[in-house]
């Protein structure tokens, strides 16, 4: 695992943004895998500007969310496939129709979580996996206790997930859906590069966890320990709780030229 440690969250969005740019650019056919939540979007619109400016076209590009509420009606606008459209997709010219989640509204919710495995891999896989971190070192929506060898499924948000993100639901809690369908911990590891975002005072205990401490269910975002490609990307404040933080620094400081992130 590799961690950046960025003097500020801006500097964090354009290092994960050059990283997405680059596989972007690089591959004939990128399987983009995306994340909701608010760590991200300032990568997103770093994106955007750069499509803007006409060096950044994904129009050959497909994208994967990780995660989908379940129950929410269609055209809600805080369901994960109409953020992600707002904050990345209809930004750039990644076209809607390569634009894939889970379908939450199937009839047969198991089959649908089973089908969107097999769809990841019919794509030939996910080039790069974007990730952001919840309070209690969820990634996607594998809230603590979950397999680190699960696949797509439905899920129970905690009450502290369901409290943290009632922000997106005018802080109306019993508005946030109870259940989601998120890839699992062990579909996530599938991705060729885990690239994870965290920035500010709240997330030092759950990164401090995630990277330094033991693998384990309680903590699914430890996981990524397993992955021979992940990279935390973080900023000073979310790295406040890491134990070798110096050692971080001064291996990115010096990393060879030739050596990609
Ligand atoms: C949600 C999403 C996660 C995200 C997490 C953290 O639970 N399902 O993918 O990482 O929130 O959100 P934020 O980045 O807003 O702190």
């Amino acid at each position: 695992m590799e961690v950046v440690i960025a003097p500020d969250a801006a500097a964090a969005s354009q290092v994960v943004a050059d990283v997405i740019a680059r596989v972007v650019r690089s591959r004939t056919a990128p399987v983009l895998g995306l994340a909701t939540g608010s760590s991200p979007l300032g990568a997103y619109s770093l994106l955007i500007d750069a499509h803007r400016r006409g060096e950044l076209s994904a129009a050959h590009a497909s994208a994967v969310l990780l995660d989908e509420y379940v129950g929410l009606p269609i055209d809600h606008p805080e369901a994960y496939r109409a953020f992600i459209r707002r904050q990345l997709v209809d930004g750039i010219d990644l076209p809607a129709s390569r634009l894939f989640s889970p379908d939450v509204n199937a009839d047969d919710l198991l089959d649908a979580c089973h089908r969107y495995d097999r769809l990841l891999t019919e794509l030939g896989g996910v080039d790069v996996q974007l990730l952001g971190i919840g309070a209690d070192g969820h990634i996607g929506f594998n809230e603590p206790g979950s397999s680190l060898a699960s696949r797509t499924r439905l899920k129970t948000l905690t009450r502290a997930t369901r409290e943290d993100n009632a922000r997106f639901f005018d802080d109306r809690q019993e508005d946030v859906p109870r259940h989601v369908v998120t890839q699992g911990l062990g579909t996530v590891l599938e991705a060729r590069h885990l690239l994870l975002i965290a920035c500010g005072a709240a997330k030092a205990t759950p990164i401090a966890e995630a990277v330094e401490g033991p693998v384990s269910a309680m903590c699914p975002a430890s996981v990524l320990q397993l992955h021979p490609h992940a990279t935390v990307v973080i900023d000073e404040d979310a790295a406040t709780g890491l134990r070798l933080a110096g050692y971080y620094r001064e291996a990115y400081e010096h990393k060879p030229t030739w050596q990609e992130l």
